[in-house]
This record gives structure tokens, sequence and C-alpha cells, in this order.
């Protein structure tokens, strides 16, 4: 997966096209979290300072081809005009005569963000005609939307097709190095932490890291399905049934390569998960018929953080309990802090996928972690080994 690094083109005076994940939680018509916008700054603000023309396209939600006010990028455009300290106008589309003539009459170092890409069915269909009206816009294509590089639609496929100069941004690179050096030769020991509700969106994940690792530490409620494989008790924890085999089979691989592959000793049990009230620390032969686990318990915790403090690589996805519940979220927090104190004994430290995302970053401790990713399904399928068409298409 080699792509061409954003110095190797040549881009003064030139029309860039960026293509940017601004896919951003919004709320109350505002930018609810930043991240993936300030994620892009430095690729901006670079091309602006090489006197480049920037004409930034995204998607945002999936309108799926009609035009609807509630995924404008107008809220994106204006809190992208407040981080740059400049107002950033936005096209009334993304492709046509009226957004042909806004482009051409930019100046270097001008900024255009085009409307919602989705607002246009031909952008997930990867239509030629679509992908060559957007192409029309640019001399250079530059995409920088790791977030969206798992998805082969006309900006992130179809255009780098038709465009003869196109490179890695900086933030794309960025994410390659990280996500890649865990796929590459990482330093040892090499652990991966992975939570989130099921197993049935981790098994692909699970099967490509599994080799790779040193150690899996398994949390979260898929923990559950696992405990069901061997036996224990999961009470109405979430399990799924159809996964108990994988989870089984799991185990038998992690055991036939010698792979260290830790589940929970415990978790703290409520009996109404959604009231949120505290819950009490229960384990596979005490959790009760009318309780859920919706943590991982004070001993795995202890026991979690002193294998990631051995860690020199750790790789962290999912939750490992309910974090949006105070009451639930001290599994999260312990693993977060136990990546950032890892991080500062100088381990490498990635966390990859929305939850866990979202989770370092409500905790205050995403700038202690080697690398944050921007991409959810994007870091989870590069980590299974797939060649992500967004990238595949940047080769030269
Ligand atoms: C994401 O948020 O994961 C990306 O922006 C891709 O969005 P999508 O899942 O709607 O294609």
């Amino acid at each position: 997966m080699q792509a061409r690094a954003l110095g190797s083109v040549a881009v003064k005076g030139r029309r860039v096209l960026v293509r940017v994940d601004f896919n951003v939680p919004l709320e109350g018509g505002r930018v609810a979290d930043d991240t993936r916008i300030r994620a892009a700054l430095p690729t901006i603000e670079r091309l602006r300072a090489e006197g480049a023309v920037v004409i930034l396209m995204s998607h945002l939600g999936r309108p799926k081809g009609e035009r609807r006010a509630e995924w404008s990028l107008a809220p994106v455009a204006e809190w992208l005009g407040g981080l740059l300290g400049r107002p950033v106008p936005l096209a009334p589309d993304c492709v046509g005569p009226v957004v042909e003539s806004l482009a051409a009459a930019l100046g270097p170092g001008d900024l255009l963000l085009l409307e919602n890409l989705r607002f246009h069915k031909g952008e997930t269909e990867n239509d030629p005609s679509f992908a060559a009206a957007l192409a029309a816009l640019g001399e250079v294509y530059v995409n920088d939307a790791f977030g969206t590089a798992h998805r082969a639609h006309a900006s992130t496929a179809g255009v780098p097709g038709l465009m003869k100069e196109k490179a890695a941004g900086l933030l794309m690179e960025r994410e390659l190095e990280f996500l890649g050096g865990l796929l590459g030769t990482p330093a040892r020991p090499f652990l991966a932490l992975l939570g989130g509700a099921k197993v049935s969106g981790k098994i692909e994940v699970i099967e490509s890291l599994l080799p790779r690792v040193d150690g899996l530490l398994i949390g979260g409620a898929m923990m559950f399905t696992f405990w069901r494989a061997q036996g224990l008790r999961t009470g109405r924890s979430l399990v799924e049934e159809e996964h108990v085999e994988t989870a089984r089979r799991i185990l038998g691989r992690a055991a036939e390569l010698g792979k260290t592959l830790l589940l929970p000793v415990d978790c703290v049990a409520a009996g109404d998960p959604a009231a949120g009230a505290p819950g009490r620390v229960a384990d596979g032969e005490t959790l009760e018929s009318g309780e859920a686990g919706v943590d991982i318990g004070p001993r795995t915790r202890e026991l979690f953080r002193e294998r990631l403090a051995g860690g020199q690589t750790l790789f962290w996805n999912g939750p490992m309990g309910i974090f949006e519940q105070p009451a639930y979220a001290a599994g999260t927090l312990a693993m977060a802090e136990a990546l950032a104190e890892a991080g500062a004994s100088g381990a490498t430290t990635v966390v990859g996928g929305g939850d866990s995302v979202a989770a370092v970053q409500r905790m205050g401790l995403a700038d202690r972690m080697s690398h944050v990713s921007t991409g959810g399904g994007a870091a989870l399928e590069f980590l299974e080994g797939r060649v992500l068409p967004g990238v595949a298409a940047l080769a030269p």
C-alpha cells in the first residue's frame, strides 16, 4: 500500500482537490466533536502555505443522494473558519457550472469547501460521470480522509483514478504509519486490548491480530460470549448465541498459536443497566440470572493494567463497559489510564475505532496516546489486513 507523499507533488498556484473526512457529529446544528476537522488542519495549512488553491470535499451522514438541509456541511464550514481564523466559503453544491466558476475564481492560499458529496447518488455508487465532474475541479488530488478510505466511492476511488497527480495527505500518512506499524514489526511485547458489545464485528480483526500479537485482552460486553463458551454464568448479559462457537474457535486458535488470550475474571453486574445504578461485583460463578454485566470488574482492571504495563506496543479498540453511564465507566477509564501510563514509560499506544476514541477523548487522555485514529470502520478493516480502496487508489 504505497502512496505518494504530499511533499512529492508540486502544488504552488495549482488547484488541489482534497478529500477530507468531515463526517462529524452535529448537535443542534453545531459541530459536537471537531476531532476530524482538527486532524485535517496540518494538510490544509501546509497546502495553503505552499500557495495551493485548496478545494475541500467531504461527505456528512448518509443522505442517500438527497439534498437534505440537516446534512449540509454549513456548520462544518463555519467551524473550520473559526479554527483557521478566516471564513471558509461553502459552495452550494459539489459539482456543476456554479461550483466550477467558484473554483476557477480562487487564488493561491484560498479555500473552498464543497457541499456534501452524498447529496449525489453518484458518490456512493462511484459513478464515472460524477467522478469526472469532481475531478474537473482540480489539477492535483490529495486524500486525507483516512476515516473513509474503506469506501470505494467516487471521491475516494473514482476521482484519483482520473487524476495523474495524487498524494496522501499528512493525516492519511500518519494513520498508515501508526496502524501499518502494528501490522509490520511492532516493538514487543505487542498487546491488543479489544472491547465493545459484539464479537461478531471483531472476528476478522481478532483473526488478523492473533498471530501478530504477544497477548490479546478481551473486555466489553463481548467477553460474555467468551464466558458462555467457557461454560461460565452470563445472566442477562449480551451473549451472541450464534457466535459462542466462534469464541470457542478463537480460544482454541490462541492456544494453538501459544498466545496469551486474557479474559475478564470479574465484572460489574447490574439488574437494570438502563437506570445506571451502581452495580455489584460478580464473576462467572456468581452472576445471577437477573443481572447483566456492564463493565469489567476491579480484579480484571488490575490484571489488565499489570499486563498492559509490560507492553511496548499497545493497541486498543472498544470500551470495556457502558462507559456513557458514569457508574459503569471505571473499567474503560482504568484502561485509558493504563495506556497513558505505558506511553509515558515509552510504549507506543494506538487507539482505533469510534467508541474507544470517544472514551479517551471524554477522559481527557487523547493527548497522552501516541496515536488516536480518526478511522472507525477504516481502522478495523485496515487491521483486518484488507486493502483499503481509498489507499490503493493513491498508488503512483
Ligand atoms: C465514518 O464515520 O466511519 C466514515 O466517515 C465513513 O462513513 P460511512 O460509514 O457513512 O461510510
